[in-house]
């Protein structure tokens, strides 16, 4: 892989991982449920690692770390300047999925590119990182749905 190909896309991931911190601190200010807040917190606390190690790696090659244009949005298919609604769980929780899901097929194929340490080794780490974040959403999504299936039927009873 080219040196310049490669930076290019430690650059998307920084700035990927910068939007991720980003939206995960204002959805865990909008949370109403303290538990998911302090998931969301930690979570951050996570992504802002990965911003941390990428930008010691772009460094480490003799380049500046430099955000690219907006990466969130596209990914959600958001219309510019239109916000979701962070106080609904579900609405944050498919979001935060479909955020992971694509890091996550991101540093897939970066890995299967990259060889040499100690990127192979970052790389592994932030997808087994954003592994457990997806399962953790995922988990929260599938309780969810249950309960509100489980609500609808006691009340078909009625
Ligand atoms: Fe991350
Ligand atoms: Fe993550």
């Amino acid at each position: 892989m080219k040196e310049e190909d490669l930076l290019r896309q430690l650059n998307w991931f920084y700035s990927l991982e910068i939007e991720q911190v980003d939206l995960y601190t204002t959805q865990a200010r909008a949370a109403t449920d303290i538990y998911l807040r302090q998931v969301l917190t930690r979570v951050a606390d996570i992504e802002q690692r990965h911003v941390t190690n990428l930008a010691a790696e772009i460094r480490r090659r003799g380049a500046t770390p430099t955000r690219l244009g907006a990466i969130i949005a596209p990914i959600l298919g958001q219309v510019a300047g239109t916000m979701l609604n962070w106080t609904n769980t579900l609405t944050v929780l498919r979001a935060n999925i479909a955020l992971e899901e694509k890091a996550m097929a991101d540093y897939r194929q970066l890995i299967l590119k990259v060889g040499e340490k100690p990127l192979f080794d970052m790389l592994w780490d932030h997808l087994i990182d954003e592994d457990l974040h997806t399962a953790w959403f995922s988990n929260k999504a599938r309780e969810l749905a249950l309960l509100r299936a489980r609500k609808m039927g006691n009340r078909n009873k009625l």
